[in-house]
């Protein structure tokens, strides 16, 4: 797919803006601070109901405005659609496709598609494992959007058990009587039902991205690897369909029982997954260098790239900002890789920077505005 007009009112620093698309690479040019970032995150929003750079949607909105409006039109194929979002801070978001009633902002996801790699990924290699998980769960609802729900469901279920740990955990210390255990054994029930479903959709994930990955990264830096993709589940077992998930989990929860009602928290489940990069024998957190951490960062978001792609609805491809951090050879590798994606969006600083194989239409950037050079 590809979009052929994105449309801003009081996103970020712009009050209104309209940019026309074409398939193909389009770069956005233009110094620091003007803007470029913000038009691609918006596009990111569309496709993820989040941001690559905030976890809440209050900076999105352009200061002293009190919505942003988020308008594009998508072509896949023969069908075009017209999806917009409105943010509201602090309220519930709205959301229309083709400029019908409302549907549930949820309903947009999988109309725009997005791989989006920009420095902020570097957190993936270095950061925490909520890093990691939100790269597997994001990818994972851009391949079945249906699993939005699920996530959901799972982030609702964690926050009222935990509710009830923590005050079992009170009652506890303060001596008073013990809770009714059985109230947990529902909500354990719960969790390990929701949890199942997006435990196994993301050990599906890890091992069809791990070759993927792994070429990825040797065509970057060749020789640098093997890269190897590790899940580091809280609920072990051998088990990789949803019911031997469920009894894994539910079996690991029983087991954390008592440490959870000391602590007053889920111990166990998804949310303390974490995905382990391994580059040759060694982890990459701790031990790779920047560069390679670089490499390694680019390697799984082309690789996500490449599997949306091999698995039919192509995402549009956004690189923020990402040739200045590269030398001259990775850049002429990472833009042989990607010249032909349907749609590619590049954001830079610098014109030059910008190989020549990604040529085609160049905006600038400046004062608010978006002007085709
Ligand atoms: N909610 C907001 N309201 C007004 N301006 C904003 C808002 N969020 C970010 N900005 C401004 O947007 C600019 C950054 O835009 P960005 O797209 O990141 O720049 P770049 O061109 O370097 O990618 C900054 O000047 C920042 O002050
Ligand atoms: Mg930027």
């Amino acid at each position: 797919m590809h979009v052929t007009h994105l449309s801003l009112a009081d996103f970020r620093s712009y009050a209104r803006v309209e940019v026309p698309l074409d398939p193909g690479v389009t770069a956005f040019v233009g110094a620091n601070g003007q803007g470029k970032t913000n038009l691609v995150e918006a596009i990111g929003y569309l496709a993820t109901l989040g941001s690559h750079r905030v976890s809440s949607d209050a900076p999105l909105v352009r200061m002293g405005a009190e919505r942003a409006v988020v308008r594009a039109a998508v072509t896949q194929g023969e069908r075009s659609q017209l999806v917009e979002l409105e943010l509201n801070p602090g309220r519930a978001n709205r959301a229309r496709i083709n400029r019908s009633s409302q549907v549930r902002p949820r309903d947009v996801l999988g109309i725009v598609r997005t791989v989006l790699f920009a420095p902020e990924d570097l957190a993936l290699v270095k950061g925490d494992p909520g890093e990691r998980r939100k790269f597997l769960d994001e990818l994972v609802t851009a391949r079945s959007p249906r699993m939005a729900a699920v996530r959901s469901d799972y982030e609702r279920v964690l926050k009222q058990r935990n509710t009830l740990l923590k005050s079992a955990a009170m009652a506890r210390r303060h001596g008073g009587r013990s809770m009714d255990m059985s109230t947990i054994d529902v909500w354990d029930q719960h969790l390990a039902k929701a949890g199942a479903e997006l435990l196994a959709q993301r050990l599906d994930l890890v091992a069809t991205l791990q070759p993927l990955a792994d070429k990825a990264y040797e065509q970057l830096a060749p020789g640098g690897g093997p890269l190897l993709l590790e899940y580091r589940t809280s609920a072990p077992g051998e088990g990789h369909t949803r019911e031997e998930l469920y009894g894994q989990l539910l079996a690991a929860l029983g087991e954390a029982r008592k440490q959870e009602i000391e602590r007053g928290v889920t111990l166990v489940g998804p949310h303390r997954d974490d995905l382990l990069l391994k580059l040759g024998q060694l982890p990459a957190k701790g031990y790779a260098s920047h560069g390679e951490s670089w490499s390694y960062a680019l390697a799984l978001r082309l690789a996500s790239y490449d599997l949306l792609r091999a698995e039919g609805n192509e995402p549009v491809l956004v690189l923020d900002d990402v040739f200045a951090e590269l030398d001259v050879r990775r850049r002429e590798r990472l833009a042989e890789l990607v010249a032909h994606g349907e749609q590619v969006l590049v954001t830079a600083a610098v014109d030059d920077d910008v190989p020549g194989v990604l040529s085609g239409v160049r905006y600038g950037v400046a004062g608010g505005e978006v002007t085709r050079l």
